[in-house]
């Protein structure tokens, strides 16, 4: 479904991405672990359209969105839910959820959708008229999963969604995760919580410094000694 071979991206002198080639079938959930800075935000920014590939090609469900615009990407069917969350704090938890639909232009099945996402969050029901910078982090975090569902994404991209989080809400949160893939879509997972993440995934991508050193199924990479040193604590 989505397949890029080769990628490169850099911001001015610095080369982020240095020949990234990955592949995500249908359904799956796939994850991508490394260290910071390793070019996991990077990968998911070139996907969405936020940053231009200096080289290499992005292919998604047929169709090469290698340096397509934003908007386009995300009427494929591509929904980008970023590091850091960013709901827009002065609007309303309604309104933030509305953001994720504006290219859409069937109304009812968006109705539908702010019924499901309110069924999934109740706690986002309960606060649909509060401003979203009045939420707790983890409230905030269900905002930005639930607003990346209002686009009826194919692929959900989820940037480091567990950071900050409580433990508890941690582990809700990947479970959120797990259900948005068992019911059909396809997730890119981007996770510092190595472990985490190799436990939930069909198969991973380890990076480091730009470039994909590992490829895998979860058991696999955990059983790594490189990964089990460097990233699950010996
Ligand atoms: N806006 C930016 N301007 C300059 N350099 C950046 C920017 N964003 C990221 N980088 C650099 O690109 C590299 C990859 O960053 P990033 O993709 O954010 O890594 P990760 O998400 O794995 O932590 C790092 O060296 C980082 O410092
Ligand atoms: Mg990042």
């Amino acid at each position: 479904m989505l397949e890029i071979r080769d990628l490169e991206c850099g911001y001015g002198p610095v080369a982020a991405l240095k020949g990234v080639s990955l592949d995500v079938g249908e359904g799956e959930l796939v994850a991508l672990i490394g260290a910071n800075g390793a070019g996991k935000s990077t990968t998911l920014r070139a996907i969405s359209g936020l940053v231009k590939p200096r080289a290499g090609t992005i292919r998604f469900a047929g169709a090469d969105i290698t340096g397509a615009d934003p908007a386009r990407i995300l009427s494929l069917g591509i929904a980008h839910c970023p590091e850091g969350r960013r709901v827009f704090p002065y609007m309303s938890v309604a309104d933030n959820l509305a953001m994720g639909a504006y290219l859409r232009r069937d109304p009812i099945r968006v109705r539908e959708d702010y019924d499901r996402v309110y069924s999934d969050f109740p706690r986002l029901a309960e606060r649909r008229h509060q401003a979203a910078g009045t939420l707790s982090g983890g409230e905030q975090q269900m905002l930005a999963i639930g607003r990346a569902l209002m686009s009826r994404p194919k692929l959900v991209m989820f940037d480091e969604p567990s950071l900050g989080l409580a433990p508890t809400i941690v582990e809700q949160t990947l479970g959120i995760i797990r259900a948005i893939r068992d019911g059909g879509a396809t997730v890119l997972l981007v996770e510092q919580n190595a472990f985490a993440a190799l436990e939930l995934c069909d198969h991973a991508y380890l990076i480091e410094t730009g470039r994909v050193v590992r490829r895998g199924g979860g058991p696999e990479l955990i059983a790594d000694p490189h990964v089990r040193a460097a990233y699950l604590g010996g």
